[in-house]
């Protein structure tokens, strides 16, 4: 139990990180060899946006995709140079279309929900269950209609959605699961890799993320011609169709969606150190878990036995009433401390000015009035905050600290909720 008497920064108290903290950088000596093995070689990009050899790319690009599929017990795992690009080629793949409908969760990274616009198909947004903040599979269910083509569940912060219910929901009603798993690679559900239960699944390697290669993405199935309808979307699809007279996928529009060598490379090395590189987020989590426990106001992720949440951020539920103030003050206070917290994850997308009323050549196709998923709209605006003091590196040995902050500024909350900062 922390027991404090020392006032918060925001009160003219001492703050508690006056250092910088350091950024989490994942490369290190082994991904700069990689890379000038490449240099040295001086390919590096060695596609051909044609039939041929080289339609699928060069030796390090499928070398890390055999690598990934290896990994994650996959049969396919396709490269491209985003997660966005490799969501937009998951709804391609999946057969979206003009006036086709995708179930999509509200609290995400906009690309979610653009992936499906930019395959001219409809962005359906469906409420997040309170206790993850991830796709609710009852909501999903009842916003199923006769043109719903896929089901897109978000990994939030690098913990499970309930995809393997989502996975048999889609199964029943005859639609495409894909899991965009952009935050949560090596996390598990039931045993199972997460991104490997849906039909498609779609991680980032954008600098951001426990693995990276500047930016980058991959595209994971077991489904062969989903595969090669990602293949034809991620390198020029229409050249290849031509010179090779095949008779399917002949509508699909190919863009330049691909991996170079040289991040091929060094995405390669990355996955071979995903343990290594997640092992410190996991011990920080276990130790904030514990130190948060004694905060009544505070609730962290629960991890069901069976699952793995690789916390790409540490998410933190806020209850306003037993703090005694607002989650926003409460994010100021903190800050105030030098604590890395951000409320407010992000805006529900169907509050975006793209979705509120989404055009179609001018005609508004859909509206989305604000308030349609309250529980997304509750931890936006009240409840949720999360901390990328999940990241920082040595961030074990200054978990105490961290925690004291905390007890400092829920100890002072009358007078911060008064707004009586010096
Ligand atoms: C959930 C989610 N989806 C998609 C993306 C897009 O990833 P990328 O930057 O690789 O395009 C992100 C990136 O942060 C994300 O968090």
């Amino acid at each position: 139990m922390v027991v404090t008497t020392e006032k918060p920064a925001l009160l003219g108290g001492t703050k508690t990180f006056t250092e910088a903290l350091p950024r989490y950088i994942s490369t290190s000596t082994q991904e700069t060899e990689a890379a000038v093995q490449v240099l040295k070689k001086g390919i590096l990009s060695d596609y051909i946006g044609a039939a041929g050899p080289f339609f699928m790319g060069g030796e390090q690009v499928r070398n890390l995709e055999a690598q990934w599929a290896d990994y994650f017990h996959v049969r396919h795992a396709l490269s491209v140079n985003s997660a966005t690009s490799g969501l937009h080629a998951a709804v391609v793949a999946a057969g979206v279309s003009f006036g086709d409908e995708v179930i999509v969760p509200p609290q995400t990274m906009s690309a979610t929900a653009t992936a499906v616009v930019m395959a001219n198909g409809t962005p359906v947004f469906v409420d997040q269950q309170e206790a993850t903040c991830c796709i609710d599979p009852e909501a999903v269910e009842r916003a199923i209609s006769p043109r719903t083509k896929a089901i897109i569940a978000v990994n939030l912060f690098g913990g499970p959605a309930q995809v393997l219910r989502l996975r048999e929901l889609a199964d029943q009603h005859n639609l495409i699961l894909i899991e965009d798993n952009a935050q949560a690679p090596a996390g598990q559900h039931q045993g199972l890799y997460l991104g490997t239960i849906g039909h498609l699944g779609v991680f980032s390697l954008n600098c951001h993320k426990t693995i990276q290669c500047g930016e980058g993405g991959i595209v994971v199935t077991n489904d062969d011609r989903l595969a090669r309808r990602v293949a034809l979307v991620r390198n020029h699809g229409e050249n290849a169709i031509a010179s090779e007279n095949w008779d399917e996928d002949v509508d699909i529009v190919g863009y330049n969606y691909r991996l170079t060598e040289l991040q091929a490379a060094i995405a390669s090395v990355q996955l071979q150190r995903l343990e290594e590189l997640t092992e410190p987020r996991l011990e920080i989590a276990k130790a904030l878990d514990q130190g948060l426990s004694e905060f009544k106001a505070l609730r962290t992720a629960k991890v069901d036995t069976g699952d793995r949440h690789v916390y790409y951020t540490y998410p933190i539920w806020f209850d306003p009433n037993q703090a005694g103030m607002s989650r926003d003050r409460f994010v100021q206070a903190l800050k105030a401390e030098g604590c890395p917290v951000e409320g407010r994850y992000v805006r529900p997308l169907y509050r975006l000015p793209l979705f509120e009323k989404l055009k179609h050549d001018g005609k508004t196709i859909i509206s989305h009035p604000t308030g349609i998923c309250p529980n997304a709209e509750k931890a936006y605006s009240e409840t949720l905050l999360a901390t990328s003091f999940i990241q920082v590196p040595g961030g074990i040995k200054l978990v105490d600290r961290f925690v004291a902050a905390i007890a400092k500024v829920l100890a002072y909350a009358e007078e911060l909720s008064n707004g009586k900062e010096q």
